[in-house]
C-alpha cells in the first residue's frame, strides 16, 4: 500500500528512458554503471516513496522463449536494483520501444513477478494498450485513500499514416473517465485528486511553447514531426529546458480535454523526449517532461537526470517538482569522453547540429566535384 508519511509528504522519483538495451557490452557496461551512480545518489538525496520508469527502459527483440524472457528478466533486474535493493516500491509504463517487437503481454509478466513492482493491466482485454493501471496513495495512518496515480500505456508508432508517434485511444480514454467517475463514486461523490505518467507526452506541451524570433534560432529547438516547420522557446513561466521540439503525436485524440472535464488531473510527467526537462501549465494542468535518467541513448553531456515530486496530504491538490542532474550530484561520467563531459546541454546540441551540417555540406561538395570529374572524363 502507498501511504503518505508521518510528515504528510509522498515523494515520487521518474526515471526518464534508461534505454538500456545493451548492459553486457564493455561500452554497455560503462553506461549502466553511470546510469547507477546517477540512480544511487538520487535515491540517497530524495528517498523517494515511488520510482517510476517512465518507458523505453530496456529494448527486447524476441521473448519466444523462456531462455529470452530470463535474460530479459535480467535485465530489467539489473536496471531496478538501486530501488529493489531499497525496498522501494516502483511503477513502469510501457514506452514506444517496448512495442517494437510485441511480446508486451511477457514483458509485463516479467515486470509484475518483481517484489515491489506495481505495474499490471487494470483495462479490460479490449481496451487498447497493456498496462493502464492506477494506485491510490493512502493517509498516513493508511485508512483512507485521499490521492491517485494513474499509469497509461501511450502505445508505439501512429497507424494511420497520419500521426508518427501513436495516441492515447478512444477506448482508453473512456476507460479512464470511466475508471474515474467510480473512484469519484466511492470517495464519497468528490472527484480525487490525481497525477498521471505517461511515456509520450500530449500535444498541449505546444502551448507551453512559442515560436523563436529569428535571433534566437540558434538557442531554440525546432518543433516536431507536425511542428517542424516552426523554432521554439518556452513561454515566460515555463520552468526547466528545451532541447529538442517534444516527440508528440500529430493526432490530438482528446485526452487533454477528458483530463479537463474530468477535473481529477493535476499534473501530468512523460518520458519519451531525452533531452527536455520542462514543466508548465496548460488550462491549470501542470505538463511536465522528464529526460533521460541514464546514458544509454542520445544524451546532452552529462545532463541525465531525476524529477522529484512531492505531494502533501493536507494540501492535495498542490504538489512541488524539480530535476537534479548527474553533474549536480558531483558525479563524473567514465562512459562519455572528455569532450563531452564539460559540454552543456545545449553546446552539446549545437555541436550536433554543426557536425550534421559541415556532414552536408562535406556531401554536396564531393557530389559537385564527383560530376566535374565525370564531366572531364
Ligand atoms: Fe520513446
Ligand atoms: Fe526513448
Amino acid at each position: 500500500m502507498l501511504k503518505f508519511n508521518e510528515n504528510g509528504k509522498f515523494t515520487v522519483m521518474a526515471f526518464g528512458d534508461t534505454h538500456m538495451d545493451d548492459i553486457f557490452s564493455k561500452e554497455g557496461q560503462k553506461k549502466y554503471n553511470d546510469m547507477l551512480a546517477l540512480h544511487y545518489a538520487a535515491l540517497d538525496e530524495f528517498s523517494p516513496d515511488l520510482c517510476v520508469y517512465m518507458g523505453d527502459n530496456c529494448r527486447i527483440y524476441n521473448l519466444d522463449t523462456p531462455a529470452a524472457v530470463a535474460d530479459f528478466k535480467t535485465r530489467i533486474e539489473l536496471v531496478t536494483n538501486p530501488v529493489r535493493e531499497r525496498n522501494i516500491p516502483f511503477a513502469s509504463v510501457f514506452g514506444n520501444h517496448c512495442h517494437d517487437y510485441g511480446y508486451e503481454k511477457e514483458q509485463l509478466g516479467v515486470y509484475m513477478s518483481l517484489p515491489g513492482c506495481i505495474m499490471r493491466n487494470d483495462s479490460p482485454e479490449d481496451v487498447t494498450g497493456f498496462a493502464n493501471y492506477n494506485e491510490f496513495i493512502y493517509s498516513h495512518d493508511g485508512k483512507t485513500p485521499l490521492f491517485n496515480l494513474w499509469f497509461i500505456d501511450s502505445n508505439n508508432l501512429g497507424e494511420d499514416g497520419v500521426s508518427k508517434y501513436d495516441f492515447v485511444h478512444k477506448d482508453q480514454i473512456e476507460w479512464y473517465e470511466k475508471r474515474a467517475a467510480e473512484i469519484a463514486a466511492a470517495n464519497g461523490g468528490e472527484v480525487m485528486p490525481a497525477f498521471l505518467f505517461q511515456h509520450i507526452p500530449v500535444p498541449e506541451e505546444y502551448d507551453l511553447l512559442r515560436p523563436a524570433k529569428l535571433w534566437e534560432t540558434p538557442v531554440a529547438a525546432r518543433g516536431h514531426s507536425s511542428w517542424q516547420d516552426e523554432y521554439y522557446m518556452l513561454k515566460d513561466g515555463v520552468t526547466g529546458y528545451l532541447g529538442e521540439g517534444p516527440a508528440c503525436p500529430d493526432v490530438n485524440s482528446g485526452q487533454f480535454e477528458s483530463w479537463k472535464k474530468t477535473g481529477d488531473i493535476i499534473g501530468a510527467c512523460f518520458g519519451h523526449d531525452h533531452l527536455n526537462d520542462f514543466c508548465g501549465e496548460v488550462d491549470g494542468i501542470a505538463l511536465m517532461q522528464t529526460k533521460t535518467a541514464g546514458f544509454g541513448c542520445y544524451t546532452d553531456g552529462c545532463r541525465s537526470g531525476v524529477r522529484v515530486i512531492t505531494f502533501y496530504e493536507n494540501d492535495l491538490r498542490h504538489f512541488e517538482t524539480k530535476m537534479k542532474h548527474f553533474k549536480e550530484f558531483g558525479l563524473k561520467a567514465k562512459s562519455l569522453g572528455p569532450f563531452m563531459r564539460t559540454l552543456t546541454d545545449r553546446q552539446s546540441i549545437n555541436l550536433h547540429y554543426a557536425a550534421y551540417s559541415a556532414g552536408a555540406v562535406a556531401g554536396v561538395a564531393a557530389a559537385v566535384a564527383g560530376i566535374k570529374n565525370l564531366r572531364r572524363k
